[in-house]
């Protein structure tokens, strides 16, 4: 029987208060005073000197609203990428750009797909719309187009995947990519999020726009926000077959990204040589830390991300919250991930040169070697 006491004070829809907030990263370290900030996969190197400029000109425009379509922007973007305009979605981050997908197709009851180990931001987009979230397995840390397709039912509108993964740093080869989307209804919109992209330097890795340009149903999404380093200005982007970013619009924001972001971003997409040197540290480095962390007994998931996730093990004195802890007081902050079903690991950006080194010095202390 519903409730039918009357209500004493405004109650949230159904659903709402069983989301659990998104936890970011930590910033601070008790009792540290500068810490080294591993926690959420920004860029280590900063940004580009070029954003910067085009942020500090843009405050003597601080009185106007920005251009809601952001065409400059969408132009910048549809020509670096050699995409058609008109099939762009910009977002305040790529996050507002997940949750307008969610808003667009579902309806209470309807269900989305994802791994097991997926970005959070999905399954809080899906439940703010009374969507149910349904979790595929990730054998190994990786999602397959099987596990996924067993999911997926006459309620299933979007199957999301995060290509490479966040926090796995695994990615869905071309071919597994392709079955994923052949197995498909034409009805169910596949959104492959390419937050990381840039970092992937495995000859198989597959982006997904060549799949999303001859398709109805692909969106793929990108981001400012890790390799342009530019986080705190909130720009990510959507490339939609032209029916799903017309939808899009209707309900976006009007002004949802500002006028210093858009150009913030213009300005980072000119810059070449901040980018290739943001991608070269994390090529450079990033096998350093899986082969040195592997030489520690630690288990390593091979990444094709700016980060690297870290399995501990579970003898009491060496679990991954220990070694979150030990690290911290050692000014090194990482990420535990149990709130993405990993309790017994630690996702960690790849840091500059002295922070991997500090990274693998404290942790070869805390194992005791
Ligand atoms: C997989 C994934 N998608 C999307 C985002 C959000 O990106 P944005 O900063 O553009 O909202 C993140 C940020 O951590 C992420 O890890």
């Amino acid at each position: 029987m519903p409730d039918q006491s009357p209500r004493t004070r405004p109650e949230p829809k159904p659903g709402i208060l069983d989301i659990t907030p998104y936890k970011p990263g930590k910033s601070q370290a008790p009792g540290v005073a500068n810490p080294v900030k591993l926690s959420s996969n920004e860029n280590i190197l900063g940004f580009s000197d070029k954003a910067r400029a085009a942020y500090a000109a843009a405050v003597e425009r601080m009185n106007l609203y920005p251009d809601g379509r952001a065409d400059a922007l969408r132009q910048a973007v549809a020509g670096y990428f050699r995409l058609e305009p008109e099939r762009l979605v910009f977002g305040d981050g790529t996050d507002e750009v997940l949750h307008m997908l969610c808003q667009v197709f579902l309806e209470p009851g309807d269900n989305i797909v994802m791994g097991r180990y997926g970005f959070g931001a999905y399954a809080i987009g899906a439940r703010a719309c009374q969507g149910e979230v349904r979790m595929a397995d990730e054998p190994n840390h990786r999602l397959t187009a099987d596990e996924l397709l067993k999911h997926v039912d006459g309620r299933t509108r979007l199957v999301f995947i995060t290509q490479p993964g966040n926090p796995t740093g695994t990615f869905m080869s071309r071919s597994e990519l392709r079955a994923l989307h052949d197995g498909l209804p034409p009805d169910v919109v596949l959104v492959i999020d390419g937050a990381y992209a840039e970092f992937a330097d495995d000859p198989a890795f597959d982006d997904g726009f060549d799949m999303a340009r001859g398709a109805q149903n692909v969106v793929v999404t990108r981001t400012f926000s890790k390799i342009y380093g530019l986080a705190a200005l909130r720009v990510g982007w959507g490339y939609c077959p032209a029916h799903i970013a017309d939808a899009v619009d209707r309900i976006r924001p009007p002004f949802n990204t500002s006028i210093a972001a858009q150009e913030a971003a213009i300005a980072a997409l000119g810059d070449e040589e901040f980018k290739r040197r943001s991608v070269a540290h994390v090529v450079r480095w990033r096998p350093w830390l899986e082969q040195q962390l592997g030489g520690l007994g630690l288990e390593v998931t091979p990444s094709q991300a700016n980060f690297v996730l870290v399995g501990f093990p579970t003898a009491p004195g060496r679990t991954a919250a220990e070694a979150e802890a030990f690290l911290a007081r050692r000014g090194l902050i990482v990420r535990g991930v149990a709130n993405y079903g990993l309790p017994g690991h630690l996702r960690i950006t790849v840091g500059l040169e002295e922070h991997n080194r500090a990274l693998v010095e404290a942790l070869s202390d805390f194992l005791g070697r």
